[in-house]
């Protein structure tokens, strides 16, 4: 595979931040990323998993650091859910001490925007020496992770600049959940019905997207609200939890407010403690039958002083208890994690902008770690 990246996609072109141009060019990275793969409801991993590579599969491991680690969740989530297949996830620094169960059945994926995370390069290595089969999703051709896998997925998301990983997120999740459908039509765990309805609903995820991104004013003016903040939290059930790990770390790692991500049911068991009058909580609520559970965490938070900034689903009783709401795109519960990230990176980008940081380059980060 060849990608060619032109000098104008490694150029600002007219944006303030390289932060802002990424999380904007989501849409046409997942495009390319979708029509590169999917043709009908043929999607092309045949090279990289064969019908009797699959049959031998009885497991899957996802490895990967930062932001790659969340994706991975997502993947593992669609995983599960799609194609029925056992899927685990695991921070790469972390793999090698928790003697993973791998073997020849095992299928080991590695996601890295750099593919240059040595934690992740040691993790694959450790992976096939014990005889895993094992994919690289990265963003780089020629990277050393690419290099060290038996097959390699590229990323459709061009050059991504900004310390802070958006598009490459986006378009990692989107492998993810596309080698999530072909495993399950392999397998024939996925009906036709579902194959097409998931397809069509992946094709309409760059709009989706779109759409989301014009509300950049709103989330503009709630980032106001958070300059000031010391710490915060964000909360969530099932994959909004995942969505909300992610977002908590877009706004640690550049604007420098200490938040943390907990599973809505968690908080109460410890953390709860921290809430005072105007701590804010973001509380993700994209799961529709979940919905009357975010509401009475919502009032529970409300009762403590929690300054309460809600992102789902236009829902007038989640509206109400809410002291901010950021209703999304209706999607199916499942692929919620695309749009729900969009308004949790522009609230990270806009609160860093009005703390006068240095958004591309926060300190103490680097881009690619090639340390242990
Ligand atoms: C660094 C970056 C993160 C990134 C992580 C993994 O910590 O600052 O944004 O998510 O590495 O990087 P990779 O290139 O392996 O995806």
């Amino acid at each position: 595979t060849h990608i060619q990246w032109s000098l104008d996609q490694a150029t600002k072109n007219g944006y303030p931040h390289f932060m802002l141009k990424e999380i904007f060019e989501q849409p046409k990275a997942l495009r390319e990323t979708i029509n590169r793969m999917v043709h009908e409801d043929n999607i092309g991993f045949e090279n990289i998993l064969s019908r009797e590579e699959l049959e031998k599969i009885n497991k899957v491991y996802i490895v990967a650091c930062g932001t790659a680690y969340h994706a991975g969740l997502q993947g593992k989530y669609a995983l599960n859910k799609i194609s029925k297949l056992e899927a685990n996830v695991e921070v790469a620094s972390e793999f090698r001490y928790n003697d993973p169960f791998i073997d020849e059945r095992t299928l080991a994926i590695f996601v890295s925007q750099s593919g240059e995370t040595l934690d992740t390069l040691e993790a694959m290595k450790e992976a096939k020496s014990k005889g895993a089969m094992t994919i690289a999703i990265t963003n780089v051709v020629g990277s050393s992770i690419s290099r060290e896998a038996h097959k390699v997925i590229y990323t459709m998301a061009g050059p991504e600049i900004a310390v802070a990983s958006t598009k490459a997120y986006t378009t990692q999740m989107i492998i993810l959940y596309l080698l999530a459908i072909y495993i399950g039509k392999n397998r024939n765990t996925l009906s036709k019905k579902d194959l097409n309805h998931y397809l069509n609903i992946i094709n309409e995820i760059p709009n989706k997207i779109e759409q989301e991104l014009k509300n950049k004013e709103e989330i503009l003016t709630i980032s106001k609200l958070l300059v000031d903040k010391n710490n915060g939290f964000y909360i969530g059930r099932g994959l909004d939890y995942q969505t909300a790990l992610e977002g908590s770390l877009k706004m640690k790692e550049i604007t420098y407010i200490h938040t943390e991500a907990f599973p809505s049911g968690e908080l109460k068991h410890g953390s709860i403690a921290l809430i005072e009058n105007g701590t804010p909580v973001i509380v993700l609520a994209t799961q529709k039958e979940l919905i009357d559970k975010s509401i009475s965490n919502i009032k529970e938070l409300k009762a403590r002083g929690a300054f309460v900034i809600t992102i789902g689903f236009d829902n007038e009783n989640l509206r109400a208890v809410s002291d901010k709401f950021i209703p999304v795109e209706n999607i199916d519960n499942i692929f919620s994690g695309f749009i729900s990230i969009i308004p949790l990176q522009l609230l990270a980008y806009y609160t860093s902008i009005g703390k006068n940081i240095d958004v591309d380059k926060p300190r103490n980060l680097a881009k690619s770690v090639t340390v242990e």
